[in-house]
């Protein structure tokens, strides 16, 4: 045997080695080793083993579905008669009926990196697309499963949020932990920010052989480092606005008392014997003092600190706080249950049209740590619940956010003429303007609530191929460019470089 064949026969074993380890599968190593036999020089055997360090990879492995290019342009077109004006309103909002990776490709020619907010809530159960628990669980590659569907959406979703925007998905146990993985892979871990869980029921479905589910997860992740939180209060608990009880009668108003020691180590200049005022003196805790001395005679000589229990106290005013609720965590209990999301839809629309909706104030809690003015996608909007969460955001701080809505036109038993035309329009004409759109007024909503105001546009998805006329019109014709924020070009070609430049994105298709 000569030194080559020696060496190509370590490197042989090596690679069979990897096969009893489990890290490389046995038809592929019979491959490498046959290119190995034939590997003019070690060099080659070399690299060619390295194709074998390669191959296997760790971690989360799903199907991606692929895309490929098609001659078909998407675009939307507006339809005239579900979208409406109110009088005097300056906002637009936006309703895409149709499929979301369609909507998306779309909304890249208007929106790239302008999105603030996106909030989704996919299909998580059992839909026309598939059981996507069951399979998420065997981890069988298959077509329709959650990770699948989601990725190449996120992908675009990622492109249209700005550097500051932030991405928020509920989700259940049961795909959590999946879902979780997804967006580290789409939005990389170090842009995870939390994880809130929302009680969404007291009680529970009782089920066998496991104990009762009663809360679902909400993930936020940022697109970049750059992003910002507002701070987003929830309401005190009533045991905490009891303590606010004192009152010297200062003018200051009730206050509460807090300990002045350091829970946690002491340091050189917080531990110390403090002498008030009138000459007493209180021995140094045994952890110190949570601020420097100088600090202390600060408060006292404002009349913040307590003299007269045995321990020294701060006085923390009600009329000093920062606002009457608590700066919201990540358990989200305080919040009305999934049986709210229910009524609320009821309420507008009637009894029985959609599954689940999520209740208004849930999706209002996500919204508002953006800022007031933003632009928030929704596309698995469903019912519209995150439309109805802007208007009333924006009604209660008069801010100026615009939603986007995305949902498909689903035929279901409950909505035989599709959820966007039975329950998603249905809603927001009602709200936005307290009219259906058969002229009537009687809906229950309508009672307690005042109308939410602004415009909506209703837009649906056209289909045109890029080199055949349809019914003899082009795409220079078909495709509006108002529909995109663009003023209506002056010559047809500046329309037609604009098509050429703008769509072709819009021709990429999911194989399913
Ligand atoms: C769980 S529901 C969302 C419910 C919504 N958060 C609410 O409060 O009403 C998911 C919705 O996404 C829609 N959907 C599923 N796949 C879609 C797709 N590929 N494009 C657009 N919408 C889709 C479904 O029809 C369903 O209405």
């Amino acid at each position: 045997m000569n030194n080559i064949q020696i060496t190509k026969n370590e490197i042989i074993s090596d690679i069979k080695k990897r096969v009893e380890d489990k890290i490389l599968e046995n038809e592929n190593a019979d491959l490498l080793i046959k290119l190995i036999n034939n590997a003019e020089d070690i060099d080659e055997a070399i690299e060619i083993a390295h194709l074998g360090n390669k191959y296997k990879k760790t971690g989360l492995n799903y199907d991606v579905r692929l895309v490929k290019a098609s001659h078909v342009i998407k675009y939307l077109y507006k339809d005239e008669n579900l979208s409406f004006k109110n009088k005097d309103a300056e906002i637009t909002h936006k309703l895409i009926i149709g499929e979301n990776y369609e909507a998306l490709l779309n909304l890249l020619i208007e929106y790239r990196n302008r999105i603030d907010v996106i909030y989704i809530d996919p299909p998580y159960s059992k839909d026309k697309m598939g059981d996507y628990a069951k399979t998420n669980y065997n981890n069988n590659i298959t077509r329709d499963n959650l990770l699948s569907m989601l990725y190449p959406r996120l992908v675009l979703a990622k492109q249209l949020l700005s550097d500051n925007g932030l991405i928020f998905c509920s989700i259940d146990d049961k795909n959590y932990a999946y879902v979780k993985c997804l967006f580290d892979d789409i939005f990389e871990e170090r842009h995870f920010i939390n994880t809130f869980v929302w009680k969404k029921n007291s009680s529970g479905k009782t089920e066998k052989d496991k104990y009762t589910v009663n809360t679902e997860y909400v993930l936020l992740y940022a697109k970049t480092a750059m992003y910002a939180l507002e701070e987003v209060f929830k309401p005190l608990a009533e045991a905490t606005k009891a303590l606010y009880k004192n009152d010297d009668g200062d003018g200051r108003g009730l206050y509460r008392l807090y300990p002045l020691q350091k829970p946690r180590d002491p340091g050189p200049e917080t531990t110390y014997d403090y002498v008030d005022n009138n000459g007493k003196v209180w021995a140094c805790p045994p952890k110190g003092w949570r601020m420097k001395q100088s600090k202390l005679k600060e408060l006292e000589n404002d009349g913040r600190l307590c003299l007269t229990n045995t321990t020294l106290s701060e006085k923390a005013y009600w009329n000093e706080r920062k606002s009457e609720g608590k700066r919201i965590d990540t358990l989200w209990d305080d919040l009305p249950e999934n049986s709210a999301g229910t009524k609320e839809l009821e309420e507008i629309i009637g009894k029985d049209k959609f599954d689940n909706p999520k209740p208004v104030e849930l999706i209002k809690r996500c919204i508002n740590v953006a800022n007031n003015n933003a632009i928030v996608l929704d596309f698995f909007a469903g019912s519209g619940t995150t439309g109805q969460a802007v208007l009333e955001l924006n009604k209660e701080d008069g801010g100026n956010r615009q939603f986007i809505l995305c949902t498909l036109d689903e035929v279901t038993d409950k909505t035989p003429n599709g959820i966007a035309h039975d329950v998603t329009t249905k809603r927001l004409k009602r709200i936005m303007t307290g009219e259906c759109y058969d002229k009537t007024n009687k809906f229950k909503w309508l009672e307690k609530n005042d109308i939410l105001d602004d415009n909506l546009d209703v837009y649906e998805i056209g289909k045109v191929s890029d080199f055949e006329n349809v019914d003899g019109k082009t795409p220079f014709e078909l495709i509006n460019e108002e529909n995109y924020g663009v003023k209506k070009f002056n010559t047809i070609k500046e329309k037609i470089d604009w098509v050429c430049n703008n769509f072709e994105i819009t021709e990429k298709e999911i194989e399913e």
